[in-house]
């Protein structure tokens, strides 16, 4: 404790800070790789696994999904929620292949873009959608407009959420993926599925789900991974 203080004191008093600023990012993504690769090794996928796949496009993380419903999911009637809907091609393909006329589809998002810098190529608002709201012709599927921070409470309270959880993650940042783990987390139970679309950007998704799980202590293990792990679907114990 004492030792911490005296480094936390020279840090001030010598300045350190200043000069360290230039890399200090760089050592954080540093620790972050690390401790991505310390989890892989920790967590290998216990069902589908195609890790090293060239590109990372749409159609290859389809595989994914198809292996959720086929192997997981089948034919039973779940909640699924999807958590950055953007153009709606991900929550779209769920509606059309799964088709237990029990099931909901709840699309969560602002639809006016990220609401924070992500990283240098994806700043604030991208994924605008500039108005045009994909609509999907089925009326097990809800959209709800708006920033999850403001929306997902009032969801809650006003939904009954009882059948088997599938909750698809693809907002991308820290803030919001972290928003929304913590805001769930009374609601998980075995057997429920959270997939990652953006997982091995290790400083958004990964640490959220990192942070959510050592700090709400909960069980799980890997059921998917593809494309180096960008994609995971992980299911609670
Ligand atoms: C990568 S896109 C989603 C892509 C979509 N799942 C697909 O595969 O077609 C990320 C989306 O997350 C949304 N988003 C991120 N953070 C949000 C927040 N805090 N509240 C609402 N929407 C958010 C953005 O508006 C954006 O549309």
């Amino acid at each position: 404790m004492s030792h911490n203080l005296n480094l936390s004191r020279l840090y001030q008093k010598l300045h350190i800070y200043t000069l360290l600023k230039p890399f200090i990012g760089g050592f954080l993504k540093l620790v972050y790789v690390h401790k991505f690769a310390l989890w892989i090794k920790e967590y290998p996928s216990k069902g589908y696994s195609k890790k090293f796949n060239e590109g990372l496009v749409l159609k290859t993380r389809l595989p994914l999904h198809t292996y959720l419903i086929e192997s997981e999911v089948k034919e039973e009637a779940i909640d699924y929620l999807e958590f950055g809907v953007a153009s709606g091609d991900t929550i779209t393909w769920w509606v059309n292949h799964h088709k237990n006329i029990a099931s909901a589809f709840y699309g969560f998002d602002v639809f006016t873009g990220l609401p924070e810098d992500w990283h240098k190529n994806r700043t604030k608002g991208e994924f605008d959608m500039k108005g045009n709201i994909t609509h999907i012709e089925d009326h097990r599927c809800k959209y709800i407009v708006g920033l999850f921070q403001d929306t997902l409470n009032e969801f809650l309270d006003q939904t009954t959420l009882k059948k088997r959880l599938v909750i698809h993650m693809d907002a991308d940042l820290y803030s919001s993926t972290i928003y929304v783990l913590i805001t769930i987390s009374k609601l998980l139970k075995k057997g429920d599925i959270i997939i990652f679309d953006e997982f091995s950007c290790y400083l958004h998704e990964f640490k959220a789900f990192l942070d959510f799980t050592s700090a709400f202590k909960i069980n799980y293990e890997v059921i998917a991974e593809t494309n180096n792990n960008a994609q995971i679907a992980i299911k609670i114990l």
